[in-house]
């Protein structure tokens, strides 16, 4: 290890070092809590920034894990405090927790800015926390290492392997067919959540491990280990003693994160075919560390790299099975050609070096490249007069009919319109139809929910008809799947050409062009925009008001303007 901090350039020195007034009560007040003079002065403090609550399932152990990262950080000699952080518990928080995502990233940013902290520990792992935490710890650059909540054991009813969400939404599908019955259903509920830990298929949980793993922001083979597994307690206790070799050493997440780093990024979400969700997040941290990705950077690699990760709900198994064959490191070591090997990560060592031992076990789970379960487009953008900055859709995940397909827009302004719709057996709808969904992007939402799966009419149910084109400016779940297009930018709320969309009007959707086009001429959708004016909405209050004046749209990264941007954070003033 490289020594570049001595005890008395430590940041918490600050707090702890001097001699004067305050410095008596920061020192007094520490000693209070029982802790001795040699135990915090002069040592690494090591901030846990902790998203655990008891109402979150996938971060129950977080708390257990928080002592285990502690001893580690004893035994490397530092000094560590747990500081508890919004949980955002995917499955509980109203309306959405991406409205709150950026609330966790200042949050994070700013425990760490007023706190005698040298660097962080990041517990969490629920869809939005992982971005959340690391937007806030790569504004406020200092030495951080990410701990993941890792996965949930497999779900398992009626002799069947069941995946978070994805056999949710199947099984829902096939109840309101009259295929499967309420006693069914019920019987599920206590089968497919085993354990705690996050969600096993590759939704936004997985796809934002392998992402940040792919980042170098984790510890090597980290992002897949199942959450109940006692290797997941020895990984916690390893970012405890990590992490404090990385404040001597001041190895910042500014000094990890590269071009090169987002590159690996981008390779790891279109191989294991992740959550679209990952794009907005990936584009958010990268431009908290100064590097201006667009999606376009993301279309450049989309035909490039093959789906590899043979994950639902594109493919057949789930996280617990991933890390069984090999797990990141494993995936990595496959993708080698595809990535950028000497980048930095948080063992001081290059990504080539982390993943040298690494072998697959298992080659129907972890493919080989000439052995893809797709051969390219894991995610793809498209692009046209519907959606100019640009949408999304997961092809891998739709019905490959779907993928080149003209059809008439049925129009929704609102979810509950949407919903009491699609439940109403007198529908006038087709299986042809283009279901299509406006007000629920980043500002219209507000908070972007995952309401891009829209339903299936019921009606269609009853045919059988399991996929059809969507589209809307809101987001999807990761474990969701269909032909739906997702983030479409800008946002029918803030008169993006969605809003101009009527009953009726014809759209095509290409995906292997990476177009969308509504069938109406220039002239009138520009007539038809110059009239829009936003639904009417009841005044906003509070933080919801402040996340609508200052969200940015989806093909930015949904971070508030005034977050952007990498001069350094001002320290506070200690008086
Ligand atoms: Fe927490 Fe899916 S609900 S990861």
């Amino acid at each position: 290890m490289t020594r570049k901090k001595t005890p008395e350039s430590l940041r918490s020195q600050r707090w702890f070092g001097a001699s004067d007034l305050r410095a008596f009560g920061h020192r007094s007040r520490t000693l209070q809590m029982g802790y001795r003079y040699e135990d915090f002065v002069g040592r690494p403090v090591i901030g846990l920034i902790n998203t655990w609550s008891d109402i979150n399932p996938c971060h129950t152990h977080l708390r257990q894990r928080a002592e285990e990262v502690k001893r580690g950080v004893w035994q490397a000699g530092g000094f560590p405090i747990e500081l508890p952080a919004m949980s955002l518990a995917e499955v509980m928080v109203k309306p959405t927790t991406m409205l709150y995502r950026n609330f966790l990233a200042m949050e994070t940013e700013e425990l760490l800015r007023s706190h005698p902290i040298d660097g962080a520990v990041l517990l969490g792992g629920c869809d939005k926390t992982t971005p959340g935490l690391l937007m806030g710890a790569i504004s406020m650059n200092v030495p951080a290492i990410f701990l993941p909540a890792g996965p949930l054991l497999r779900g398992n009813w009626g002799g069947k392997v069941l995946g978070s969400g994805s056999d949710v939404w199947k099984y829902w599908a096939e109840k309101q067919a009259g295929r499967i019955t309420e006693a069914d259903w019920q019987e599920m509920e206590a089968g497919i959540a085993r354990s705690f830990g996050t969600c096993m298929t590759m939704g936004t949980a997985s796809t934002m491990a392998g992402i940040v793993e792919a980042m170098g922001m984790m510890l090597p083979g980290a992002g897949s280990i199942p959450a109940a597994d006692s290797g997941h307690s020895r990984m916690a206790m390893d970012c405890g003693s990590r992490i404090v070799d990385m404040v001597w050493e001041d190895l910042t997440p500014k000094s990890i994160l590269t071009r090169n780093s987002f590159h690996n990024a981008i390779v790891a979400l279109m191989a294991m075919a992740g959550s679209t969700n990952g794009i907005i997040h990936v584009l958010a941290m990268a431009r908290r560390a100064g590097i201006n990705l667009t999606l376009d950077d993301f279309e450049a690699l989309s035909n490039e790299v093959g789906v590899i990760a043979n994950l639902r709900p594109s493919g057949d198994w789930l996280m617990e099975d991933f890390h069984y064959a090999g797990g990141f490191k494993a995936f990595f070591k496959t993708l080698m050609p595809h990535l950028k090997l000497d980048e930095l990560t948080v063992t001081g060592k290059t990504m080539r070096d982390n993943i040298a031992d690494a072998k697959v076990w298992n080659e129907d789970v972890i493919r080989p490249l000439d052995n893809p379960i797709a051969k390219g487009g894991g995610i793809a953008v498209l692009r046209g007069n519907l959606a100019p900055g640009g949408c999304i859709i997961k092809p891998t995940a739709a019905e490959p009919r779907l993928l080149k397909h003209t059809g008439p827009a049925i129009v929704f302004d609102s979810y509950d319109a949407m919903s009491k719709a699609v439940n109403d057996e007198s529908l006038d709808v087709t299986p042809d139809h283009v279901m299509v969904l406006r007000n629920a992007g980043p500002v219209g939402g507000p908070g972007m929910p995952e309401w891009g799966m829209l339903p299936i009419p019921k009606v269609l149910l009853k045919q059988g008809v399991r996929d059809m084109v969507r589209i809307s400016d809101a987001r999807m779940s990761g474990t969701s799947y269909g032909a739906c297009i997702l983030h479409v930018a800008p946002e029918s709320y803030v008169g993006g050409p969605l809003a101009a969309v009527k009953n009726g009007d014809m759209i095509t959707v290409d995906v292997p062009a990476r177009t969308i086009r509504l069938e109406i001429s220039d002239e009138e959708l520009k007539t038809r925009l110059a009239a829009f004016t936003p639904k009417p909405r009841p005044e906003l209050r509070g933080y919801v008001k402040l996340h609508a004046e200052h969200v940015k749209q989806a093909d930015e990264g949904c971070d508030y303007d005034f977050l952007e941007g990498t001069a350094p954070i001002p320290e506070p003033e200690i008086h």
